[in-house]
């Protein structure tokens, strides 16, 4: 069986108003659903479908703030920097101090996550690995971070759900249906997440299928790679942990505390 690996993590707060500076309470929530679902610790496992559960992953990956910064002094492992800008999107400016963001800490060493007001509908985007190191991380609206009632933003995206979908890409996980929206062809290239052919959306009441994918169990709609609201998501599977810890000994390796 795997060793529990812990990835260290850089919160890099971009705010404008006082909402979106979110409390150190609220980051801590994100911290601790991350925790929970990479170690399937989550409450709502029981209602992973029954077609799934023996798929279903303990991925063995945690995640703990920075105590020491890239110089080495100690540091809480969030920084706070105030913006002129009204939103964000998803050319990167939060990620450098020149368009007022903040730049990234050595992302061989750090999980850089930028919270910050991103513009539109968007919650949250991130890099896969192997991409330039100074944009490398995850990207989060303030108001998707951690869950109530630290979390005070009414929304179905409110409970922590986004962090744990970015880390996941971050660690190398496509979306279940694979790159092509509306298509059977592609692959997310794990082998035990049905094929699918497009995004979920909302929370499905009853079995749905495409890709002739029922003998697979269907739709896999509680995965945390796909698009359903944040209390629809339960699992990431077998596959997609594997996966996950061949990136943190290859690509990844050197974040490892
Ligand atoms: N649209 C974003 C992405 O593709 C995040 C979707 C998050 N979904 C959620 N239920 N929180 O990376
Ligand atoms: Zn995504």
């Amino acid at each position: 069986q795997q060793p529990v690996i812990v990835v260290p993590v850089v919160f890099h707060i971009v705010y404008r108003t006082t909402r979106e500076n979110i409390s150190t309470e609220q980051i801590l929530s994100q911290l601790d659903v991350l925790n929970t679902d990479y170690r399937r610790q989550n409450a709502d496992s029981t209602q992973t479908l029954p077609q799934f559960k023996s798929i279903a992953a303990d991925t063995r990956i945690q995640f703990c703030l920075a105590t020491r910064d890239p110089l080495g002094r100690m540091t809480t492992g969030i920084t706070r920097k105030s913006t002129t800008a009204t939103g964000f999107d998803l050319g990167d400016d939060v990620k450098f101090s020149r368009f007022s963001g903040q730049d990234a800490w050595d992302s061989d060493r750090y999980l850089n996550i930028w919270v910050c007001n991103l513009s539109g509908e968007t919650l949250g985007y991130s890099q896969y690995p192997g991409g330039p190191t100074e944009t490398d991380g995850v990207v989060l609206d303030y108001t998707t971070v951690g869950q109530p009632p630290v979390n005070p933003f009414a929304s179905s995206y409110n409970l922590g759900r986004t962090g744990t979908h970015e880390v996941g890409h971050w660690l190398g996980l496509q979306h279940i249906w694979g790159p092509d929206d509306a298509s059977c062809t592609d692959s997310d290239d794990i082998a035990d997440t049905p094929n699918q052919e497009d995004a979920s959306n909302g929370c499905p009441t009853s079995a749905v299928t495409s890709c002739n994918n029922s003998l697979q169990g269907g739709d896999m709609y509680q995965n945390y790679l796909d698009y359903t609201d944040d209390a629809c998501m339960n699992l990431f599977t077998q596959g997609q942990a594997e996966y996950m810890q061949s990136i943190l000994s290859t690509v990844r390796q050197n974040i490892l505390t």
